[in-house]
């Protein structure tokens, strides 16, 4: 981990560690038995600041990680996603499984459909941006981490200070037209594994829209909200050329080495929190994926914010299990 500094800040109960000299944060002293409002507070405070936050060692179980984050707001659940037939190894609908074991806690054959479709988070992206309603804060877990010198940590890019860094023109140019980004799961799937998904077409998947640039309300700051589940571009002038060439400038852009961080997950109980408003995230790379079991466990926070329906209607359904594999595979 990049040297930690211990930050002289504001927070009376909670005590920050700096991550990156730009964002990210690891927090002590938060009780997960017992949070106060006033640590609450201190903690969505640190958020805003720092984009994504870390604590180490929580006591958090299924139960409490789920109560702990319904008081961040309205939780979304996996419910759309069960429609295939495939089921939860927990009793927890709030709870996105994000760890590579199937329903009888056994580890998924990394070639099959589901860890396909897995690969796709190994690219940076933002939870739920394919939804018509955004996600805010994700919530992930762990309950059981591979040994470390496999990998498998999670990675953040600070996509508020990649928009900061902009050249003066691009970003007038972005302001000006105010793009609206198209987004979709297939499309995340796709670039995770071309060759196994060749047959999806994420052209004739639902589409959620929500600007590219975007006021991150909790900090004031500018957000570039753009990721892997970006499937096109929208605007005046706009051209299937020219969104291609801006989606792939902006992601290269934003995911540069100096924007991200790699956080080792250390210890069952480990709990980070994010923004995805503010920030991307992906799976980093991991050489255990056939031997050892990686068992990470996400609530997602529905966005509160004046922007969290980007410009989709809200009786939009959200997408579901055949939204995105209908033509290809059954995952
Ligand atoms: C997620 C996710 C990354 C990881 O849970 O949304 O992208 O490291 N996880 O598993
Ligand atoms: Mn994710």
């Amino acid at each position: 981990m990049p040297g930690l500094v211990t930050q002289d800040t504001p927070f009376k109960t909670i005590k920050v560690k700096e991550l990156h000299p730009t964002f990210g944060a690891e927090i002590e002293g938060v009780d997960f038995d017992n949070v106060s409002d006033e640590t609450l507070q201190e903690i969505i405070a640190a958020m805003a600041k720092y984009g994504f936050c870390v604590f180490r060692r929580t006591s958090l179980t299924d139960d409490s990680h789920v109560a702990f984050s319904k008081r961040l707001g309205e939780l979304d659940n996996v419910k759309r996603y069960l429609q295939g037939g495939r089921k939860l190894r927990y009793q927890h609908l709030e709870l996105f499984d994000a760890g590579n074991l199937d329903e009888n806690n056994k580890i998924i054959d990394p070639d099959s459909p589901r860890a396909h479709a897995n690969r796709g988070n190994g690219l940076f992206h933002v939870d739920s941006s394919f939804n018509p309603r955004r996600a805010g804060f994700s919530l992930l877990r762990a309950v059981e981490i591979p040994p470390r010198e496999t990998g498998g940590n999670t990675d953040f890019a600070d996509s508020r200070t990649a928009w900061d860094d902009l050249p003066e023109d691009l970003k007038e140019e972005l302001l000006a037209h105010d793009y609206v980004g198209a987004h979709c799961m297939a499309q995340s799937r796709k670039l995770g594994s071309p060759e196994y998904f060749k047959e999806l077409r994420p052209e004739e998947s639902p589409q959620a829209r929500h600007k590219i640039v975007q006021l991150h309300e909790p900090s004031g700051r500018l957000n570039l909200y753009i990721g892997a589940h970006l499937h096109h571009l929208e605007g005046e002038g706009m051209t299937p050329e020219k969104s291609a060439e801006l989606i792939q400038k902006l992601n290269r852009h934003a995911t540069q080495d100096k924007y991200t961080v790699s956080i080792p997950w250390e210890n069952p109980g480990d709990l980070i929190i994010w923004d995805n408003r503010c920030v991307l995230h992906r799976a980093g790379k991991w050489s255990g994926a056939a031997q050892y079991k990686r068992d990470l466990r996400r609530t997602t926070v529905h966005d509160d914010g004046s922007s969290a329906w980007g410009l989709n209607p809200k009786d939009m359904e959200m997408p579901g299990f055949y939204s995105w594999n209908r033509a290809a595979v059954r995952v």
